[in-house]
């Protein structure tokens, strides 16, 4: 296959990126974006700050825009993200307590039910570990340690359609605590019944040219609980291309890895953009990186 999205498609596969609505009338973004990826992530519009910046006033312009342009062309569309610490609404980061696990149920309910039966998937929560496994401690953690599940509970309520993930960065090396406390999250999720879909490991890699270790088995090992995983915002220092190319093989290796999402396109798109991560240079040509993923889907 001659693109991203057909190589991965060729397994049941979808290989995404992730959009900024600012960046749509770059037209040299949009044809590489248009041809290459079948899945898209908007990269800042769907955040809480972005969809509910008054509170209980829902505005869904950019998301829209970037939803619009991904179904147009056929691709499909990742939810991102619904309950974060971060790019949290003023008005939300000055809540505590009782007042904002309701403010959180009712900005789930009301993004969700603009986006009912259209989306893939929803990271309904976002980055709630700290490095050593334990939970983040925010205000959202302040209401309570079941916030979590309740988003999930929530979620699964307000669109029964969409499949509900878990979504952190540094889960991807097996003997990692903050893996381990994800996993037993999962676990204990899955043993009671709380509704849970996916785990998107985000994939952002630093430094060195070897995957963190153990890269596949932490995939397969989220898998054997019953959950979809997938690679969710993925770049790279200096887009080596040992790490793409283990990193796609290491998905392509476990069943239930549905797919791959990069955070943009061009470097000069990245907000690591310094670092060079990403597969298309800042005129939009192929990197050896783009090769490798391509030869290793
Ligand atoms: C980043 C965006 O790329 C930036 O434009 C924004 O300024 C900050 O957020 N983890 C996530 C993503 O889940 O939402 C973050 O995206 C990168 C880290």
């Amino acid at each position: 296959a001659g693109t991203l999205g057909a190589a991965a498609a060729q397994s049941g596969r979808y290989f995404g990126t992730a959009i900024a609505a600012g960046r749509l009338g770059d037209s040299t973004y949009t044809t590489i974006a248009g041809r290459e990826f079948n899945m898209v992530t908007a990269e800042n519009e769907m955040k809480p700050d972005a969809t509910e910046p008054q509170r209980g006033q829902f505005n869904f312009s950019s998301g829209d825009q970037i939803y619009n342009w991904a179904t147009q062309r056929g691709m499909k569309v990742r939810g991102h993200t619904l309950a974060w610490h971060s790019q949290q609404p003023g008005w939300m980061q000055s809540l505590s307590g009782s007042s904002l696990r309701q403010a959180m149920i009712d900005h789930i309910n009301g993004v969700m039910a603009h986006y009912k039966g259209k989306l893939a998937y929803w990271d309904v929560v976002n980055e709630a570990f700290n490095e050593d496994g334990s939970r983040r401690q925010s205000n959202l953690q302040a209401t309570g340690n079941d916030w979590i599940e309740v988003a999930f509970r929530t979620a699964r309520s307000a669109d029964p359609s969409v499949k509900l993930c878990y979504n952190d960065y540094n889960i991807e090396n097996w003997s990692y605590g903050k893996t381990q406390g994800v996993y037993n999250m999962i676990r204990d999720f899955k043993s009671r019944g709380v509704p849970i879909d996916c785990v998107g490991l985000q994939t952002h890699f630093t430094g060195g040219s070897s995957l963190p270790s153990n890269f596949q088995t932490t995939l397969s090992s989220f898998a054997a609980l019953g959950v979809d995983v997938a690679l969710t915002e993925v770049d790279v220092t200096n887009a080596s291309t040992t790490q793409y190319a283990g990193l796609t093989q290491a998905c392509v290796n476990v069943p239930r890895c549905v797919g791959i999402t990069v955070w943009g396109v061009r470097d000069s798109d990245s907000w690591r953009s310094s670092e060079s991560p990403l597969l298309f240079d800042n005129s939009g040509n192929k990197k050896a990186a783009y090769t490798s993923v391509l030869n290793a889907l």
